[in-house]
C-alpha cells in the first residue's frame, strides 16, 4: 500500500517505518523532528536496504499537509506524530491540544481532500485514567487524568466521529501501554530529547553514565514488591502491530479500538533488576515518595488485538532490556553521537 506515515521519524515511528518497508509497503514519512532526529531515518534506510520518501512538515501547516496530500495520495495514514510528555501538557496545554487535536483534524481533512479512508492512530492507555478494574479491556470508561491523556481522547472521538460520517472508511485506534526496548541491530531506538518521562530511557541513561541514580517513586503500594506495575510492550512487537492493524483496517469499513500490550506486568524493581542483568551491574537508585496521580498498577487485556489482529506481543523483559541497553551503550547520546 501507499503509506504516510507522520511523526516516522520518531520513537515507535522509526520501528514501525522498518516493519513496513520489509512487507513492501511505498511509504512517505512526514516529520518536523520536533522530538526526532533525521538520522534515525538514515539507519532505518541503512537497516532495510529500501528507500522512502520524506518530507519535513509540521502537521500543524495544513496548506503544507493538503499539498503533501495532493502530491502523494497515500492510500492509508498511520498517524504518529504528537507531542507526549505528560507533565509539559500540564505546562503547555494549548500546544498540546494544537498538536495532537487540531493536528489530527489537519491529517483527516486532507485524507478527505484525497479521497483516503483509511487511518490507523497512536492512541495511548493514559486514556482510561485510574482503573475502575484490571485488566483493561477497550470497554472500560475512560476518564483521562491529563492534559495529554485527554488530547488522546479528544483525538479518537474526533477520528470515530469522522469515519462515522464516511461511509466506506476505517481504521485502528490503537491503545499503547508501555512502549520499551530497541530494535536487536542497536542501531535504532529511543532518544529522549530532555529528562526521560519514562522508567527505562531513565534506567538506561544512569547505566551510561548520564544521570546519577534512578528514584522509585513509592514502595508501599499494593504489588508483589511495592512499587508500581505496568505493562511493557517490546517496540518491535508494538511495531508489528501496526502492520497488522493496517492489514486489518484496509480491509474493512469503521474503526476499531485495540490495547496493545503483554496482558502482564513488571514492577520498577522488576525492570531495574533485568536492565542491571542486561548491563553487567548493579544501578544507584532510592526509593522516594509516592508521586501525586501514580497509581499502583495498570495491565492490558490485549484478548480483542490478540483475536481480531492475529498478533501477540511475543518478546519478553529480558529481550526488552538487553535491546534498550545495546542501543544505550553503542549510542550513549542517542542520535547525537553517530556511533
Ligand atoms: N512512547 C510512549 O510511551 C507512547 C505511549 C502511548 C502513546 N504514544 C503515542 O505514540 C506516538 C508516537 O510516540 P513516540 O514514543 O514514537 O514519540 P516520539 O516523540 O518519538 O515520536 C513522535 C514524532 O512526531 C513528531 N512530531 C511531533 N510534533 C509534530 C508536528 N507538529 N508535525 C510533525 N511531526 C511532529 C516528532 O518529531 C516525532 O518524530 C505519539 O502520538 C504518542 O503520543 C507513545
Amino acid at each position: 500500500m501507499d503509506v504516510l506515515l507522520t511523526g516516522g521519524a520518531g520513537y515507535i515511528g522509526s520501528h514501525t517505518l522498518l516493519e513496513l518497508l520489509a512487507e513492501g509497503h511505498r511509504i512517505l514519512v512526514a516529520d518536523n523532528f520536533a522530538n526526532s532526529s533525521p538520522e534515525a531515518l538514515n539507519r532505518v534506510r541503512e537497516l532495510s536496504n529500501r528507500d522512502f520518501r520524506f518530507a519535513r512538515l509540521d502537521i500543524r501547516d495544513r496548506a503544507a499537509l493538503f499539498g503533501l496530500f495532493e502530491a502523494f495520495r497515500p492510500q492509508a495514514v498511520i498517524h504518529f506524530a504528537g507531542l507526549k510528555a505528560v507533565g509539559e501538557g500540564e505546562a503547555r496545554p494549548l500546544d498540546y491540544y494544537e498538536t495532537n487535536v487540531s493536528g489530527t483534524m489537519n491529517v483527516l481533512e486532507a485524507m478527505n481532500a484525497v479521497n483516503c479512508a483509511r487511518i490507523v492512530f497512536s492512541s495511548s492507555a493514559t486514556v482510561y485514567g485510574e482503573p475502575e478494574y484490571l485488566p483493561l479491556d477497550e470497554s472500560h470508561p475512560c476518564h483521562p487524568a491529563s492534559v495529554y491523556g485527554r488530547t488522546k481522547h479528544m483525538a479518537e472521538q474526533i477520528i470515530l466521529d469522522w469515519s462515522r460520517a464516511r461511509p466506506g472508511s476505517g481504521g485502528a485506534i490503537l491503545r499503547y501501554f508501555n512502549p520499551v526496548g530497541a530494535h536487536e541491530s542497536g542501531r535504532i531506538g529511543e532518544d529522549p530529547h530532555d529528562v526521560p518521562n519514562n522508567l527505562m530511557p531513565y534506567i538506561s541513561q544512569v547505566a551510561v553514565g548520564r544521570r546519577a541514580k534512578l528514584s522509585i517513586y513509592g514502595d508501599d503500594y499494593d504489588t508483589r514488591d511495592g512499587t508500581g506495575l505496568r505493562d511493557y510492550i517490546h517496540v518491535v512487537d508494538l511495531a508489528r502491530a501496526h502492520v497488522a492493524a493496517l492489514g486489518y483496517a484496509a480491509a474493512r469499513q469503521g474503526v476499531e479500538v485495540f490495547n496493545l500490550g503483554t496482558g502482564s506486568g513488571h514492577t520498577v524493581r522488576e525492570m531495574l533488576r533485568a536492565f542491571s542483568e542486561a548491563c553487567g551491574r548493579d544501578l544507584p537508585h532510592e526509593v522516594t515518595g509516592r508521586r501525586p496521580g501514580d497509581i499502583a498498577a495498570c495491565v492490558a487485556d490485549p484478548a480483542k488485538a490478540n483475536r481480531l489482529l492475529s498478533w501477540r506481543a511475543e518478546r519478553g523483559l529480558a529481550e526488552m532490556s538487553r535491546s534498550a541497553w545495546r542501543w544505550q551503550s553503542e549510542n550513549p547520546d542517542g542520535y547525537a553521537r553517530r556511533a
